[in-house]
C-alpha cells in the first residue's frame, strides 16, 4: 500500500540545515496498522507529510499503491499532530469540510447526513454535533478530528499522536475504540506515537526510529492475537517481551536526545 524507498529529508533555513530523515526504506500493506516510535526531532511527522503528499522527499521515493506520490495524496485521511478543527465551525460543521473540499462528484444531502451521523457514532460524540470546539474537552477534541478524518471513509489513515496530550486513563480508552473502529475494517492505518507500550498494545509491526537524522532502528513483528484488550495487554508476558526489546532499541536514542 504505502512503500518508502530510501528517503531522505533535508530542511534548509537560511544556513541552518536539519537533516530529518536518512534511507527511510519500508513497506506497509493494505490493511495493516502500523506503530511509528522515535525520540522527538526523529522526523516522525515529516514521514507522514510526505506521505499524505504535503511535501517531497530530498531523495528516494514515497510509493502509494504503487504510485510515486507527486501531489497531495487524496487517498489518505490525516490526522494530524497539532489540532486544526476550525474554532468557528461546529463538530458537525468541523466533520463536514471534508466533505466540502473533496474532489469529484458531490455527494447528496442524504448521503452527507449519514455519513457524519456515522462517523459521529464510531467516535462516541453523539449529542455533541452542535458544539464548537472550544466546548470540547481535549478527548473529544481527538474524537472530533478522528471523525473528520474518518468522514471520507479513506483507505488508509495517517494518525500523528493522536492521543499524546491525553491522560493516561483516557488514553487506554481510545486506544480501544481506535482498535474497535480499525479491526475488520480492512483500513491501513500509520500511527505516530512517542509511547512504546501504546504502539505495541495497537500495531500489527513497530518501527522504531533513531534519533535524527531519523533512520529505521528496528522493526517489529507484534505477535499478540487479536481482538486485543488494551487494558490488560500490559500485563501479559508477550507485552514485556515486546516492550523490553524495543525499549533497548529506543533507549539510547532517548537518552541521548535528553542531554542534549
Ligand atoms: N517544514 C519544515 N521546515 C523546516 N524544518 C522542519 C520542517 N518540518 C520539520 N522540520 C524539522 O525536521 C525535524 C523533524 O521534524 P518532525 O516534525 O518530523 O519530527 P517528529 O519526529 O515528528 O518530532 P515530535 O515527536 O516532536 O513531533 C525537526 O528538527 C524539525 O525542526
Ligand atoms: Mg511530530
Amino acid at each position: 500500500m504505502i512503500e518508502y524507498d530510501n528517503v531522505s529529508k533535508v530542511f534548509f533555513k537560511g544556513d541552518t540545515r536539519v537533516h530529518a530523515l536518512q534511507d527511510v526504506t519500508l513497506s506497509i500493506g493494505a490493511g495493516e496498522l502500523i506503530a511509528i516510535v522515535g525520540p522527538s526531532g526523529c522526523g516522525k511527522s515529516t514521514l507522514l507529510n510526505l506521505t499524505a503528499g504535503l511535501m517531497e522527499p530530498g531523495l528516494g521515493e514515497v510509493r502509494y499503491e504503487a504510485e510515486t506520490v507527486t501531489g497531495v495524496n487524496t487517498k489518505v485521511s490525516y490526522v494530524t499532530q497539532k489540532d486544526n478543527l476550525l474554532p468557528w465551525r461546529t463538530v458537525e460543521g468541523n466533520i463536514r469540510l471534508p466533505l466540502e473540499l473533496r474532489r469529484g462528484a458531490p455527494l447528496g444531502r442524504s448521503e452527507i447526513r449519514e455519513r457524519i451521523a456515522a462517523s459521529l457514532k464510531l467516535v462516541g460524540l453523539e449529542g455533541f454535533e452542535r458544539h464548537y470546539p472550544s466546548e470540547l474537552s481535549g478527548g473529544m477534541r481527538k474524537r472530533a478530528q478522528l471523525a473528520q478524518a474518518l468522514v471520507c471513509e479513506p483507505e488508509t489513515l495517517l494518525m500523528d499522536e493522536p492521543f499524546g496530550a491525553l491522560d493516561a486513563q483516557l488514553k487506554l480508552v481510545l486506544q480501544a475504540e481506535l482498535l474497535k473502529a480499525w479491526e475488520g475494517s480492512g483500513k491501513t492505518l500509520v500511527f505516530v506515537t512517542h509511547d512504546l507500550a501504546e504502539a505495541i498494545s495497537i500495531a500489527d509491526r513497530v518501527v522504531v526510529m533513531s534519533a535524527r537524522p531519523g533512520r529505521i532502528k528496528t522493526l517489529q513483528q507484534i505477535d499478540i492475537p487479536r481482538p486485543r484488550d488494551v487494558f490488560s495487554i500490559r500485563f501479559t508476558a508477550d507485552f514485556g517481551r515486546y516492550f523490553e526489546s524495543l525499549w533497548d532499541a529506543l533507549r539510547d536514542d532517548v537518552v541521548q536526545l535528553e542531554r542534549g
